[in-house]
């Protein structure tokens, strides 16, 4: 299935393997981009940058384990205000194709599918830069659930007035104007901001290509005799890789696994918290994720008119799916007891919840220990019923753990993450 997707990134990860990372050398653009990451006077009140929520040391992920175990969703710089979703990696995000409906040809038969884009419902597209990556950066600063800025001219002007305003000069030509003859030199700037923060997550320093799992492809480390076994397993019985391919480890595509719901997900009481006198979540406890259909839905009938799709057929049958993340950095973590969580509504805890919900979902739901928050479109091809043992999810997991940047060549044997 899906092997034409499969190889692209695949080959993209080759290219990038040849030359491992020496120590970090930022250009100015991605230099201007980790300013804009870091910046926390880029939220209203100022008190959240983008890290808040992506934080190396947790992977580009949440950084705080109470929300980690729990309701999994970050607080926006209005620390009443939350979100859907929980956040994911802001790493190795940047070799996702621009969203479209794609078609190929597998074993004589046309499979058609909806890939690439930004976020778990793929909403960022890259119609607006180009660049799905880059078309991200220009939602948070201005989320009223996130950092709350109130307009592309208020961002400009705290730039304009930054410490770092000369990078921007030096990057682009021209000095920051936020308020140019055209009248729209906020916007220029603003989409200039967004292409650098892209430049910064595509560089060596968020998306180093430096874990364990690059050193033994380069030649220069080991796998565990249980990491090489969980390898096999991964791309074999437990058929991980049919959507979780080597190399990034996504396939960019939408899939609905029938992940459990987060009862503690603070979204569900958002029909409490109003922004511009509407609640945050008019719906409360009702709400269900819609996924890749609610992004969808918002799009014109002459959009799916272009892909040859009935609208209300696709939105239908993209209820609950969500995008394949990648999973460099998954188990990346501070330290060994430090809480991570998992899908985009975090109801999953740890990486061995996660490989024993792949084996044994379908058990699980029969005997009543978790309901899907999506019954619609569940897939039940790929996963469920997978037959491992319990050593063979162990070893998953442990392949999975060798996906962590940061394993230096001096630890070799060492395993420096566990
Ligand atoms: C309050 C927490 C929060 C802040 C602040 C925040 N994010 Fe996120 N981020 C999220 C959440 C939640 C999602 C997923 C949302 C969704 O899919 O609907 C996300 C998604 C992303 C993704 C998509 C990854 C993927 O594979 O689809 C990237 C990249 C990203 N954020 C980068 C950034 C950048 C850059 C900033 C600063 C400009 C930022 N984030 C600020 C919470 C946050
Ligand atoms: C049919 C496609 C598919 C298969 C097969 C698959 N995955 Fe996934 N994986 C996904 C999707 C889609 C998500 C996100 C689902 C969601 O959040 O609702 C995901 C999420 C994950 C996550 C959570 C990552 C994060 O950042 O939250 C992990 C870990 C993971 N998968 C590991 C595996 C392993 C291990 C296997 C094999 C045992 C596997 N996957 C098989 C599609 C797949």
């Amino acid at each position: 299935m899906k092997t034409l997707l499969r190889t692209v990134p695949a080959l993209v990860v080759l290219a990038l393997l040849a030359a491992l990372p020496a120590a970090a050398q930022l250009s100015p653009v991605e230099l201007l981009g980790k300013e804009l990451y870091f910046d926390k006077s880029l939220s209203s009140p100022n008190n959240q940058s983008c890290a808040f929520c992506h934080e190396e040391r947790s992977g580009f992920s949440g950084h705080i384990p109470g929300i980690n175990k729990a309701g999994a969703v970050y607080p926006g710089a209005e620390r009443q205000r939350f979100g859907n979703r929980r956040p994911p990696t802001a790493s190795y995000a940047g070799d996702s194709p621009v969203f479209d409906y794609v078609c190929f040809e597998e074993d004589g038969e046309e499979e058609c599918l909806f890939v690439g884009g930004m976020f778990w419902d793929g909403r960022a597209t890259g119609w607006v830069t180009g660049d799905p990556l880059a078309d991200q950066a220009m939602g948070p600063y201005l989320n009223p659930v996130e950092q709350n800025l109130p307009s592309e001219e208020v961002a400009c002007m705290i730039v304009e007035q930054s410490k770092y305003a000369s990078l921007y000069e030096e990057v682009y030509g021209m000095p920051i104007d936020c308020a140019d003859y055209h009248g729209d030199g906020h916007l220029v700037a603003y989409k200039n901001f967004a292409l650098a923060v892209a430049a910064f997550e595509r560089s060596v320093e968020v998306s180093p290509f430096d874990s364990k799992f690059d050193y033994v492809l380069a030649g220069e480390a080991e796998f565990t005799e249980q990491e090489a076994w969980g390898r096999q397993l991964f791309n074999g019985k437990g058929r991980c890789s049919a959507c979780h391919p080597e190399g990034l480890f996504t396939d960019f595509t939408y899939d609905n696994l029938g992940v459990p719901i987060n009862p503690e997900n603070p979204f569900y009481r958002m029909d409490t918290v109003y922004v511009d006198g509407m609640p945050i979540n008019p719906e409360g406890a009702a709400w269900v994720d819609p996924g890749l259909a609610g992004f969808l839905e918002t799009l014109p009938q002459s959009v799916f008119d272009e892909w040859g799709l009935d609208k209300e057929t696709a939105v239908a049958e993209s209820l609950g799916k969500h995008k394949v993340p990648t999973l460099r950095n998954v188990d990346k973590r501070p330290g060994p007891g430090f809480a991570k969580s998992y899908m985009h509504n975090g109801s999953l805890k740890s990486l061995e919840e996660v490989v024993s919900f792949y084996n044994s979902r379908d058990a699980m739901i029969a005997a009543g220990m978790i309901v899907p928050e999506v019954w619609e479109n569940m897939n039940e091809d790929e996963l469920g019923d997978l037959g491992l043992t319990a050593d063979e999810e162990a070893a998953i997991v442990a392949f999975m753990a060798t996906l962590s940047d940061g394993y230096r060549i001096k630890d070799k044997g060492k395993d420096k993450d566990k």
